[in-house]
């Protein structure tokens, strides 16, 4: 019997599992003052927030730019001017064009062959390892560190470091200034170091691949190139085992009774990761920001220009008038309409086919080799991992 259900909204904890998230109901564009007395406007209707997502009226450099809207909250690599994700237009897309071919579906479905050998090895080390046994340091954490050390090209000393420079990076505010500095130095002298050994040896990773088509693009600063590689490294395996360990975490503690299908058809495991992506937010963050330069009309309503928008994907990936309710209750039902949880339009998270394909194979293989697998401690007495903009179970120990 589940310990509580995921469609009833008004249950409340202190630190709810992320599937028992909140979200305001989506309604019309409206300011809104964030809790450290920041103004902004709240988007939250899914057509609004494809809006502000896709029109280039909406962009992300101004909010790096002193004396305009200071984007409070956000320290780290992500606060960077030079990361891509905070570039607009014609330098966004210089950027964007070095990895164009590297994310592409067709792309990824060619290293579905490594990924899947890299999902059967963890397992066998985790079935024939001691029980109860710790599903985040034995599976969620290490299968996307695997995934994205291969693609990059990290060594080992990398790879050991790679955690820790990612708390560093995605900061959610808690890390004392003078700690932050020396660790952000030493992870962009890392990428700075990366990028020169593949400009003079490249191999068949990406960060190689990245570098010969940023000389031909041409134009582009190496502190771009730094944060780029370095965004990819964090970025590209934190949201992965996030999702996939809040994932594990519901699976496992409300709906066991999907388990056996979820191993048995690997299509099935694809539909359910889908909707678990949709519906389950990687932290407790409301809104991707945006900074709007002339008044502009979302959804009837004229944003003034100036203003920081906030595009709450959680709340319009709810909305009534595009989703039917209750929506947790059919896991394998496909989607009425594209989830927002991968953003949309010039940002749309280049790594969507590569995580959804990293959470399929998780989700079907762990249930297929572990039919039994069910949670050794009650899902409510979970530590979250803490410290990041990103949220998830600290450990999951499970048995079989
Ligand atoms: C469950 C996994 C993931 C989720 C939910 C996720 C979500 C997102 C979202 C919502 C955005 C856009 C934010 C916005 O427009 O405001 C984004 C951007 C991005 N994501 Fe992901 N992501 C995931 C995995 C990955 C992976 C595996 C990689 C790389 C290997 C990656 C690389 C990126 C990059 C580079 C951007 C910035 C794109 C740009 O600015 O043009 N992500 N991601």
């Amino acid at each position: 019997m589940p310990l509580f259900d995921a469609n009833d909204v008004t249950a409340v904890s202190p630190l709810p599992p992320l599937h028992r998230s909140q979200f305001e109901p989506s309604g019309p564009p409206e300011p809104v003052v964030l809790p450290d007395g920041t103004r902004a406007w709240r988007v939250s209707r899914y057509p609004d927030v494809r809006k502000v997502l896709t029109d280039a009226r909406f962009g992300r450099a101004q909010l790096h730019v002193p004396d305009t809207v200071p984007l409070t909250g956000q320290s780290g690599l992500v606060a960077s001017a030079d990361l891509m994700f905070n570039q607009d237009g014609e330098d966004h897309l210089r950027l964007r064009r070095t990895l164009r071919r590297a994310f592409t579906p067709r792309t990824v479905a060619r290293w579905r062959p490594w990924i899947a050998s890299i999902v059967e090895q963890r397992l066998d080390t985790l079935v024939d390892g001691p029980r109860p046994a710790d599903l985040v340091a034995g599976f969620t954490l290490p299968l996307p560190v695997d995934v994205i050390s291969r693609l990059m090209g990290l060594d080992n000393a990398a790879r050991e470091r790679l955690r820790h420079w990612t708390e560093y990076a995605f900061s959610d505010g808690s890390h004392p200034e003078e700690e932050m500095e020396p660790v952000l130095a030493e992870f962009a002298a890392f990428g700075a170091a990366l990028l020169t050994e593949r400009r003079k040896d490249p191999g068949d990773d990406l960060t190689s691949m990245l570098v010969g088509a940023a000389d031909e693009e041409g134009g582009i600063a190496e502190s771009q190139l730094v944060d780029l590689v370095c965004g990819l490294v964090v970025g590209g395996h934190d949201s992965t085992m996030t999702m996939l360990g809040n994932a594990l975490l519901y699976l496992l503690a409300e709906r066991r009774e999907c388990w056996s299908r979820i191993g048995a058809d690997e299509e099935a495991a694809g539909a359910v990761a889908e909707r678990l992506l949709h519906l389950i937010p990687l932290g407790d963050d409301r809104g991707t920001a945006r900074h709007v330069s002339v008044d502009t009309e979302v959804g009837g309503v004229t944003v003034p220009a100036g203003s920081m928008v906030l595009a709450d994907c959680g709340a319009a990936n709810r909305d009534p008038d595009v989703f039917p309710p209750r929506p947790f209750d059919d896991l394998f039902a496909p989607l009425a309409a594209p989830t927002l949880s991968f953003g949309a339009g010039p940002h749309y998270c280049l790594g969507a086919w590569l995580a959804r394909l990293e959470l399929q194979l998780s989700l079907h293989r762990l249930a297929a080799r572990c039919p039994g697998l069910r949670l050794a401690r009650p899902a409510d007495e979970v530590e979250w991992r803490n410290g990041t903009t990103s949220r998830s179970p600290e450990r999951i120990p499970v048995t079989w």
